[in-house]
C-alpha cells in the first residue's frame, strides 16, 4: 500500500520520479506527491495533491518544482483522510520524507516528543518525520538519527529521507514494507516495487529490514542499522519488461484476462515431469508431502477464492481434511496447527500484512508452511519454509485476474500430487488428469474469443443496484470470485450464494428484473442448479446462465440470457466461467464508464491491517 520512489543522478529527478509513481499508482491512488532538493535555494520544494499522479505532474510543472534529486509517494490513505496536508511527503525541520506503512504508536511518540500542537496534518507519517528531526537535530549526523528514531516506531516502515543540508542523497530504511533500488548510468533510484524499477534498469537490490540505504549519483551504499557497512547483493530482473505495459489493450485488466492461457502454461508446465506433478524443485518431495496429514489455507480477497477450490480440490481428490481461514481471522483466531500441518498461504503480491503475519503464526505453531506467490523475493516468499511461484508475471490491474488463475492451476498440481502420494490417485490416472489440465488453455482462449457475447451479458445488468450469483460446489467457488470481481470494478452490489440457499432468506430480495447469475458447470448437480434458477425466474428474477456445453436446458427462450461455456470435465470447468464472470464484471465497468484498472478506495497490495 503506498507506492514510494526516490532519485538522485544528472537528469531531471521531477519526470523519473513521476514516471515510477505512474507505475505504482496500483499500490494507491487517493493522492501524490514529490519533494525535489533545489539548488539555488538549498531547500526541498514540495509538491502534494489529491488524487492521481496526472494531477500531480501537471501542478508540480506548473509550479516549476525541479531538481535532480528528489522522493515522491501514492498514498492510500490509513491515517487521516484523504487531503493535501496528508499526503506525503511531510516535512519537519530539516527532514523530507515518504513512507508505506503504518506507525501504531504515533499517537503515544506525539506527546512524548511534545509535538501534538505542531502538527499540519493527521498522519502517523509526519509524527515520524517529527521524530527523525529531533533526533537529527540532536546528533547532526543521520545515521545516528535514522538509528535512535527507527527504535522508537512499533508498526510497519518503508522510509525515504532527504536531509536538507546533505544535497544529493537520499536514505532509506525499512520493516516489513519493502525497497528495492538500482543504479543507471545517469544515477540511482529506489521503488516500493519492481514494477517502477524495471522501467529503467534490470539490476537491482532488495534493501533489507532495518539496513540503511544511502543513494547519490554515483552509486548505492549499503550500511547495517549501527551504521557497519555492509556488500550489496544485485539481482537481475528476470520478467518481460514489456509485460508492464498495456499492449494496445484499453486498460491492463482485459490485457491481464487475455494473458491468462500463457500465464497458465508458464505455470503448469514446470511442475509436469514425465506427464506428472512435480515439485522436487522446491523442496517438496514425497517424503515432505506424506508427513502432514491436515492443511491449513490462508490468504486474503481473490487469492482466498483460489484457496476455497484448492480445499474442495484437495478433499475430493488427496482425501486429506483441509481448513481455509480468512488470514486476518487466522492471526487473531485459534487454529489448531502442529508438526503435520502444513500451513499455505496464498497471496499474489507476496507483501500482503495479514497473510505474512499469519505464516509467523504458523511457525510459532509448529506448522510447516508452504507459499504460492506471484511476486519473487517478496516477504511471503521470503519467509515460508517452502515456496511455489506461480507466473502470471506482472499483475497491474487491481483487480486480480491472471494471478487468480494460476493460482487455481498451483493447486489442481498439489491436489493430484498429493493424492498420488497418499495413494489416492494412480499414476495412470494422474497422467491422463495431468494431461485434461494441459488442455485448459484452449478452453480460456475460447471464452476470450466469445467476449462479444459475453459483453451482452453484462449489458444485462449494467443498470442494476444489486446483482446476485448463484452455484454448487466448484460453481459456488467460482462465482465468489466472479460476485468480488463485479464488486470491485463496477461498484454494483453483488452477493454469491450457494445456490440451494437462497431460499432460506435471500429470495426475499428478488423482484422485477433482479440480475441473477447461475453458473451450470457440474453435471452431477446441474439439474438442482437449474431448478434453483426457476424459482427466482417465478420471483421475476432476470436469469443469466453461464451454462457448460451439452448440458441440457428444456425450452431455452425461458431464460433471459445464455452463455455456453466450452465443455471439459467438470473439475476443471471452473476456469472457463471464470474467465467468462471477469469479462461480465470488465465491460460492466466498462460501459459505466469507470477506471476499471483503478477502482476507488482499493489498493494492490495491502500492507496495512
Ligand atoms: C487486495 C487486492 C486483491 C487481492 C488481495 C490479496 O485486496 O486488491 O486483488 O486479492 O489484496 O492480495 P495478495 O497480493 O495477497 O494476493
Amino acid at each position: 500500500m503506498c507506492g514510494i520512489m526516490g532519485y538522485t543522478g544528472n537528469n531531471d529527478a521531477r519526470e523519473i520520479i513521476l514516471k515510477g509513481l505512474s507505475a505504482l499508482e496500483y499500490r494507491g491512488y487517493d493522492s501524490a506527491g514529490i519533494g525535489i532538493y533545489d539548488n539555488a535555494t538549498g531547500k526541498v520544494r514540495v509538491s502534494k495533491c489529491i488524487g492521481k499522479v496526472k494531477n500531480l505532474a501537471s501542478k508540480a510543472e506548473k509550479e516549476n518544482i525541479s531538481g535532480s534529486c528528489g522522493i515522491g509517494h501514492t498514498r492510500w490513505a490509513t491515517h487521516g483522510g484523504v487531503t493535501e496536508e496528508n499526503a506525503h511527503p511531510h516535512q519537519v525541520g530539516k527532514v523530507t520524507l515518504t513512507h508505506n506503512g503504518i506507525i501504531e504508536n504515533y499517537e503515544e511518540l506525539a506527546s512524548e516528543f511534545g509535538i501534538e500542537e505542531n502538527l499540519v496534518s493527521e498522519t502517523d507519517t509526519e509524527v515520524a518525520c517529527s521524530v527523525f528531526n529531533h533526533y537529527y537535530n540532536k546528533y547532526k549526523e543521520p545515521f545516528k538519527a535514522i538509528y535512535k528514531a527507527v527504535k522508537c516506531f512499533r508498526g510497519t516502515f518503508a522510509f525515504t529521507i532527504i536531509f536538507e543540508d546533505i544535497p544529493g542523497k537520499i536514505f532509506a530504511v525499512r520493516n516489513v514494507s519493502p525497497i528495492v533500488a538500482g543504479k543507471t548510468e545517469h544515477g540511482t533510484m529506489l521503488a516500493s516495487d519492481l514494477t517502477a524499477l524495471s522501467l529503467f534498469t534490470k539490476e537491482y537490490m532488495v534493501l533489507g529490514e532495518y539496513q540503511i540505504l544511502v543513494m547519490d549519483k554515483d552509486g548505492l551504499e549499503l550500511y547495517n542499522i549501527h551504521g557497519e557497512k555492509l556488500d550489496i547483493e544485485y539481482l537481475t530482473i528476470d520478467w518481460d519488461m514489456d509485460a508492464a505495459t498495456k499492449k494496445g489493450f484499453p486498460f491492463y485488466m482485459e490485457k491481464e484476462i487475455n494473458e491468462q492461457p500463457e500465464a497458465f502454461l508458464n505455470t503448469v508446465e514446470p511442475h509436469c515431469v514425465n506427464g506428472l506433478p512435480d515439485f522436487t524443485e522446491e523442496g517438496l518431495t514425497d517424503d515432505v508431502f506424506k508427513k502432514y496429514d491436515r492443511i491449513f489455507i490462508t490468504a486474503c480477497g481473490t487469492a482466498m477464492h483460489s484457496g476455497q477450490v484448492g480445499k474442495g480440490l484437495i478433499e475430493h481428490l488427496a482425501h486429506i481434511p483441509v481448513e481455509t481461514e480468512i488470514a486476518s481471522e487466522f492471526i487473531y483466531g485459534e487454529p489448531i496447527l502442529d508438526e503435520k500441518t502444513l500451513v499455505i498461504s496464498v497471496s499474489q503480491s507476496g507483501e500482503t500484512i495479514d497473510t505474512l503475519t499469519a505464516v509467523h503464526k504458523a511457525h510459532e505453531a509448529g506448522a510447516d508452511t508452504l507459499g504460492i506467490v506471484n511476486v519473487h523475493g517478496t516477504a511471503i516468499a521470503r519467509e515460508s519454509d517452502y515456496v511455489i511461484y506461480t507466473s502470471a508475471g506482472p499483475e497491474i490491474a487491481v483487480a486480480s485476474t491472471k494471478a487468480y488463475t494460476v493460482q487455481l492451476a498451483v493447486f489442481y498440481l498439489l491436489a493430484a500430487k498429493l493424492a498420488l502420494v497418499k495413494g489416492r490417485m494412480t499414476e495412470d490416472k494422474c497422467r491422463s488428469f495431468m494431461k485434461e489440465l494441459m488442455s485448459v488453455p484452449e478452453k480460456i482462449k475460447k471464452v476470450i474469443k466469445d467476449k462479444d457475447k459475453v459483453h451482452k451479458l453484462a449489458t444485462r445488468i449494467v443498470e442494476a443496484k444489486n446483482v446476485f450469483m448463484l452455484g454448487r460446489g466448484l460453481d459456488y467457488y467460482a462465482i465468489l470470485e466472479g460476485s468480488l470481481k463485479l464488486k470491485e470494478v463496477s461498484y454494483i452490489h453483488s452477493e454469491a450464494l450457494p445456490a440451494g440457499e437462497i431460499k432460506h432468506g435471500t429470495i426475499a430480495l428478488i423482484s422485477d428484473e433482479t440480475p441473477v447469475i447461475l453458473s451450470v458447470t457440474q453435471d452431477k448437480l446441474a439439474a438442482k442448479e437449474i431448478s434453483n434458477a426457476k424459482e427466482v425466474k417465478s420471483r421475476g428474477a432476470l436469469v443469466i446462465l453461464l451454462i457448460k456445453d451439452g448440458v441440457e436446458l428444456e425450452n431455452e427462450d425461458q431464460w433471459d440470457a445464455v452463455y455456453r461455456l466450452p465443455a471439459d470435465s467438470d473439475e476443471l470447468m471452473i476456469f472457463s466461467v471464470t474467465v467468462a464472470l471477469q469479462f461480465i464484471a470488465y465491460f460492466t465497468a466498462l460501459d459505466l464508464g469507470l477506471d476499471v484498472d483503478k477502482p476507488r478506495n482499493l489498493a494492490k497490495v495491502v500492507t496495512v491491517e
